[in-house]
């Protein structure tokens, strides 16, 4: 069959759906970017926020009438996990919804030709599965699947299940086979890396293995680490590594320690401090990211002032910023009073005038510094070429003549907050 997989929500959504193009493949069919010819279409969903649910949901009608036979319609991903049958009943469009532990189960699905939702949890058996990797020169590598952190807002431990990580031995292989197939950048992947555990190997050790098996030729980034589990060790690591990127994605989610705590993050607001210090000390060159809810239920506008302050005091490169959203199934829905949604808004529009202002100035510091940076492709802009920093700062180069995977050694001349510009230097 032809297919077209349309995909949503976090990197670990966006390498599955590499794993889903590579299991389809191995099993005859084929993969196209445009979904014209399209006779099967997958959407990888999305249920973090009621947003991306209901825009993952909006694409099934607006996919489904654009081939000229109608396709078959597979709903995967997270929203499949979360709702499974009662999709299926909402939705007559939809003839498959496949939760994304059950990917490997999509060639027979296809086949047998009946309507079905399936959601097995834990079940995923995709050591045998060459991934197909979009994004070369960057790759991603699953570390460990699951959550078992349960903060109070987050359905993620319920739609992708407890905490499971891929055998250590199982991901330096893939490292390796990575590196010798040319890629320059792996980005080790969980919703909670620091918790890897698999036969006695922690993930500072883990780090470690995957940077030598790197080498040279290829950077090392990971993605996420609750800032309770970052531990010196790891930083220690990171610092010792030249391989290693220079940034840390370490979400606070609020800068209120009632707030916290109402939260279950296990972590106070000195404490996360004290770990941006430490990992600022040793890496005083690296880029500080974070995310943060806006209207947690129960938040007062003084607590909210605490996470205004927090963006002020720790002055992070970028920051992704939210609004409460409410999730079924997790247990913040149930604390009293919520934040009505205009205030919410509100306070969301103060956290982004502010961390504007900052990531522009955090942007502009960089100018007149040399920096190697490595080639992923063309920009959008015809005739120019992206690139990135180690800290992942988006650099622009003026020419088209650079090939992906290529290191250059540029001056930033400009920047604007998200875009750079660099003129190559020696
Ligand atoms: N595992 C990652 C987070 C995955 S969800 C981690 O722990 O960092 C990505 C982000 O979405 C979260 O960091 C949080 O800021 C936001 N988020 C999660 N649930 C949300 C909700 N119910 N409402 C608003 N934002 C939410
Ligand atoms: Fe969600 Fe918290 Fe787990 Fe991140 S650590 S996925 S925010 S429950
Ligand atoms: Fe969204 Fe699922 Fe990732 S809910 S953030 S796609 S794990």
């Amino acid at each position: 069959m032809i297919c077209y997989i349309e995909i949503y929500g976090c990197q670990m959504n966006v390498h599955d759906g590499e794993i889903l193009s590579g299991i389809l493949q191995s099993a005859g069919h084929t993969v196209v970017k445009d979904v014209h010819a399209a006779e099967a279409v997958f959407v990888v969903t999305c249920a973090v926020r009621e947003h991306a649910e209901t825009r993952a949901l909006g694409r099934i009608t607006h996919l489904a009438g654009i081939p000229e036979k109608r396709p078959v319609m597979v709903l995967c991903g997270c929203v499949a996990q979360e709702h499974g049958e009662k999709l299926l009943k909402k939705i007559k469009l939809l003839d498959l919804v496949v939760g994304p532990d059950v990917y490997h189960l999509l060639p027979e699905l296809l086949q047998e030709r009946r309507r079905i939702a399936v959601t097995d949890q834990g079940s995923e058996d995709y050591e045998q599965v060459t991934a197909v990797r979009e994004q070369f020169p960057r790759s991603f590598v699953t570390v460990m699947r699951g959550c078992n952190n349960y903060c109070t807002y987050c359905i993620v431990p319920r739609v992708r299940g407890r905490e499971r990580s891929r055998q250590a031995e199982l991901i330096l292989k893939e490292v390796k086979s990575l590196v010798e197939e040319g890629y320059r950048e792996v980005t080790l992947l969980g919703q909670n890396v620091n918790s890897y555990s698999s036969d006695g190997v922690r993930f500072p050790e883990l780090l470690q293995r995957v940077s030598d098996t790197a080498g040279d030729s290829c950077r090392v980034r990971f993605v996420t680490s609750n800032p309770r589990d970052l531990t010196e060790k790891l930083a220690r690591v990171m610092s010792s590594r030249e391989n290693i990127c220079n940034q840390f994605h370490l979400p606070a989610q609020s800068g209120n320690d009632r707030v916290l705590k109402a939260m279950n993050r296990g972590y106070t607001r000195h404490s996360y401090l004290e770990k941006v210090a430490m990992l600022r000390e040793m890496m005083p060159d690296i880029v500080v990211s974070t995310d943060m809810i806006a209207g947690f239920p129960g938040e007062t506008t003084e607590e909210f002032e605490d996470s205004v302050s927090l963006l002020e005091e720790v002055r992070y490169d970028y920051a992704f910023l939210f609004r409460y959203s409410e999730r079924t199934g997790t247990a913040a829905l149930n604390i009293e009073p919520s934040v009505p949604v205009k205030e919410r808004l509100r306070r969301l529009s103060i956290l982004q005038e502010l961390q504007t202002g900052i990531t522009l100035e955090k942007s502009k510091q960089t100018i007149g510094r040399k920096m190697t940076v490595l080639v992923t492709g063309p920009a959008k802009r015809a005739g120019q070429t992206a690139s990135r920093t180690m800290g992942n700062r988006l650099v622009i180069l003026e020419t088209q003549n650079y090939s992906p995977g290529e290191l250059v050694p540029v001056e930033i001349v400009k920047a604007d907050g998200y875009t750079h510009f660099g003129e190559p230097c020696s």
